[in-house]
């Protein structure tokens, strides 16, 4: 196996400090592996999280700016200093709700690499264009809007595949469907750094559970999930760490 598996928590605008607690004892259960563990709370629990030995912390967005005057935003060293070491970048509920565009998603990638932050770059596309079959189109574009001109910043990263249509819906994509984007994504990215396109973790986002999951892990260029709903259950998310 030449990458070593990543599992990521986004908890969204969910959790609480119970939830903090709960999520740290039954991580702090499951047996030592080469796993990755991240969990991405709301910026504002990151520094509840006391006991983090078996899994790393992440932020679910930053500010492209390294500080001033922009009310409501963190910079990347906010949130290094709250514990994080990752940050996921142009979730596309940032890039609908919050009008975040590829220009923006790379500058913010950029900024948290420099500040020594693990960005977890999400593309995705939605239903109408899979149903196109513009999928490819789409996910090339937002790949090439981050690292055409700063090809670097790939060994850096990892990235996560998240159909929009598997969202939140219940509805992941299947484990052929996942590995087929997945296969053309790292094969996309071996146009910018061929050894870093066969290194880089490909997580896949989107409706992950423990019942689907190991079938998604089994997939040569799945190297791991990121979680939303089901990781707001932290039984189920160890479960889901533990199928790896
Ligand atoms: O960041 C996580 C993704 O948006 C997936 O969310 O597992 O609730 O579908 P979900």
């Amino acid at each position: 196996m030449q990458r070593t598996p990543l599992i990521a928590a986004n908890w969204k605008m969910h959790g609480s400090t119970a939830l903090v607690q709960q999520m740290s004892a039954a991580l702090s259960e499951l047996p030592p592996t080469n796993l990755t563990i991240v969990v991405c709370p709301p910026a504002t629990l990151l520094p509840r999280f006391s006991q983090v030995s078996s899994f790393a912390l992440g932020g679910q967005t930053l500010s492209h700016e390294v500080s001033g005057a922009y009310t409501g935003e963190l910079s990347a060293e906010l949130l290094q200093e709250a514990g994080a070491h990752y940050v996921i970048v142009g979730h596309s509920e940032r890039r609908t709700l919050n009008n975040e565009d590829d220009a923006l998603v790379a500058a913010k990638l950029k900024r948290a690499v420099a500040a020594g932050l693990i960005p977890i770059l999400c593309i995705g596309e939605t239903l109408a264009q899979r149903q196109q079959e513009k999928t490819e189109q789409v996910l090339a574009q937002q790949l090439d809007a981050v690292y055409a001109s700063q090809p670097e910043l790939l060994a850096k990263s990892v990235i996560a595949y998240e159909p929009i249509w598997a969202i939140g819906t219940g509805e992941s994509a299947t484990p052929e469907q996942a590995q087929a984007t997945h296969a053309f994504i790292r094969q996309h990215l071996a146009q910018y750094d061929t050894q870093s396109a066969v290194r880089a973790k490909i997580l896949y986002g989107g409706s992950v559970n423990a019942g689907n999951c190991a079938a998604l892990f089994q997939q040569a260029d799945i190297d791991g999930a990121l979680v939303g709903g089901a990781s707001l259950k932290p039984a189920e998310f160890a479960q889901i760490c533990l199928a790896v």
